[in-house]
């Protein structure tokens, strides 16, 4: 701790003031600087992507209810969340899984619905998968929200013939029998394969390799994803299990040059515990702490990957994807263990707005990242129940962050107080900036004190602007969320707590808030 944010922690401990009935701790101060005179790298807009997995209801319910549903939808895709995801410029979907990719065939997926084999869906639940949604329709339903593709391909139970077979029949615009069939079967034209991932957690579900194994293997596969498409396919290799450095060292020696992007999964447990995660709407104040100290690793893991990649790539030609990321928390009481369905409540709104803020400071080497997952499964942006839809608050956090989508990001450095409950102690306030191709110059500050406000005055050296307006996500509760009998109990509204004069930027943010200024 400096020495200001000592004085400054120091005095927010004993100054208390009465309103009506309640005592409020006096805000906390902070200083800081977003330097508009010197620029970083491009936020990827990538780094907003969403992941579908066959899991649960995210797809079949979630995105698809069917043609002959009376739910409201264009060619089974329900348009009432195609609307929402295109409103948050959804950039890119990764499908079809997750684990479920490593256990998927392709060819179950093509041909009239009806005539689609059934299988068992052995990873989440144990339930029949009809096939109804395959290869066309995530394509089509890619086309709907205006997103690129990312397909997951099957390494674990595949073979580089079934995976270049896949990206023919995908992508060719030949009259061989497989981009015949494909004619035949509704698309004339070849798809855009933007991205394709060689396996999913080949360390785990995705067969269990070593790094040494995989790293052989992903040479093997890889060299047989290609298209005569342009722009040709983005490669990912399958990363890390957060911090396994050496699965990083490995790949990145043996096979970074064949590779353009290195996945890495982490998810924030909120006790640490997979086994008792908690609930996710809980409101005691240390789950709280944890979940902020949990999700507050991505730093750390980001940074080290990156660290062993400047070392075979010191040009950062491959990226780190972090195609799987969000809170896991304990699944609803009375709904399938395997389904992973969650409530989505304030807490989460800030570790997504934190992590994205981690995300943009390595921007530089992190130019996709997918949140796990999109809809009624994990960390949700949105949940459905039957007609019904409700935007969660980590969708409103996406919302809010549209602006930084392909932005510059600007360096902030910021002098916040720590916010510190018992034996532990995180960063009070995480922000970045960034100017956008606008002009305007964009502030996200995320407030991860649950109890206290801050009084924040950042300097704004090469900032040319004289106008600030600004949005906030906050709510009394700690565990705020949406129901369909509630669905905009938390929802962003205008934020008039800010003001800028003088090439200085105050802030007066509430406890437990995500806030994005704009400044023109
Ligand atoms: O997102 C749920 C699961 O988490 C994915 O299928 C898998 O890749 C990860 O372990």
């Amino acid at each position: 701790m400096t020495s200001i944010s000592k004085r400054v922690a120091g005095l927010s401990l004993f100054v208390v003031a009465t309103v009506g009935a309640q005592v409020r701790r006096a805000p906390i101060t902070a200083e800081g600087v977003v330097r508009g005179d010197s620029a970083g790298a491009v936020i990827a807009p990538a780094i907003y992507g969403q992941f579908a997995e066959h899991l649960g209801r995210g797809i079949y319910d979630g995105v698809w209810v069917g043609p002959d549903s009376p739910i409201p939808n264009t060619r089974g895709f329900r348009n009432d969340v195609i609307a929402a995801l295109r409103a948050i410029k959804v950039p890119v979907v990764r499908w079809p899984g997750g684990c479920f990719a490593d256990d998927y065939h392709w060819r179950d997926g093509i041909g009239p619905r009806a005539s689609r084999p059934v299988r068992v869906n052995v990873l989440w639940g144990g339930v029949e998968e009809s096939n109804a949604v395959g290869t066309h329709e995530f394509f089509d339903l890619a086309e709907q929200i205006g997103a690129k593709t990312y397909v997951a391909g099957n390494v674990g139970t595949g073979t580089p013939v079934e995976m270049a077979r896949w990206l023919e029949y995908l992508t060719s615009p030949t009259r061989s029998t497989l981009a015949n069939e494909r004619r035949r079967n509704g698309r004339e034209t070849p798809y855009t394969v933007d991205l394709f991932g060689v396996g999913n957690e080949t360390w785990g579900c995705g067969g269990n390799m070593t790094a040494e194994h995989y790293a052989d293997l992903y040479r093997n596969f890889g060299e047989f994803v290609r298209s005569p498409q342009s722009p040709r396919i983005v490669k990912v290799a399958s990363g890390a299990n957060s911090d396994d450095y050496h699965w990083t060292e490995v790949l990145m020696q043996r096979a970074a040059g064949q590779m353009d992007a290195m996945s890495m999964h982490y998810y924030t447990v909120p006790t640490g515990n997979w086994d008792k995660k908690g609930a996710a709407t809980s409101t005691d104040q240390s789950l709280w702490m944890s979940t902020m100290v949990q999700a507050l690793r991505m730093e750390e893991l980001v940074s080290r990957h990156s660290a062993i990649m400047d070392k075979f790539d010191p040009k950062k030609r491959v990226a780190l994807y972090v195609d799987e990321w969000g809170v896991w928390h304990d699944v609803e009481p009375g709904t399938n263990p395997g389904f992973l369905y969650q409530q989505n409540t304030l807490r989460d709104a800030v570790v997504a707005g934190l992590t994205l803020n981690i995300f943009h400071a390595h921007a530089d080497r992190v130019r996709l990242a997918a949140i796990a997952q999109m809809v009624n499964v994990l960390q949700a942006m949105i949940l459905t129940d039957h007609d019904k839809m409700i935007l969660t608050p980590t969708y409103h956090v996406f919302e809010m962050y549209t602006v930084f989508q392909g932005a510059t990001q600007l360096p902030v450095t910021l002098d916040a107080p720590r916010y510190v409950l018992g034996d532990a102690s995180v960063p009070g306030i995480s922000a970045s900036a960034a100017r956008g191709a606008d002009g305007a110059v964009y502030v996200a500050l995320v407030n991860l004190n649950p109890a206290q406000a801050s009084s924040l005055a950042l300097r704004l050296p090469g900032v040319q602007a004289t106008k600030v307006t600004a949005r906030i996500l906050t709510a009394e509760s700690l565990g705020a969320h949406n129901t369909v009998v509630a669905p905009t109990a938390i929802a962003p509204v205008a934020f008039t707590g800010a003001t800028l004069r003088a090439g200085v930027l105050r802030v007066e943010l509430p406890a437990k808030s995500v806030v994005v200024l704009t400044l023109r």
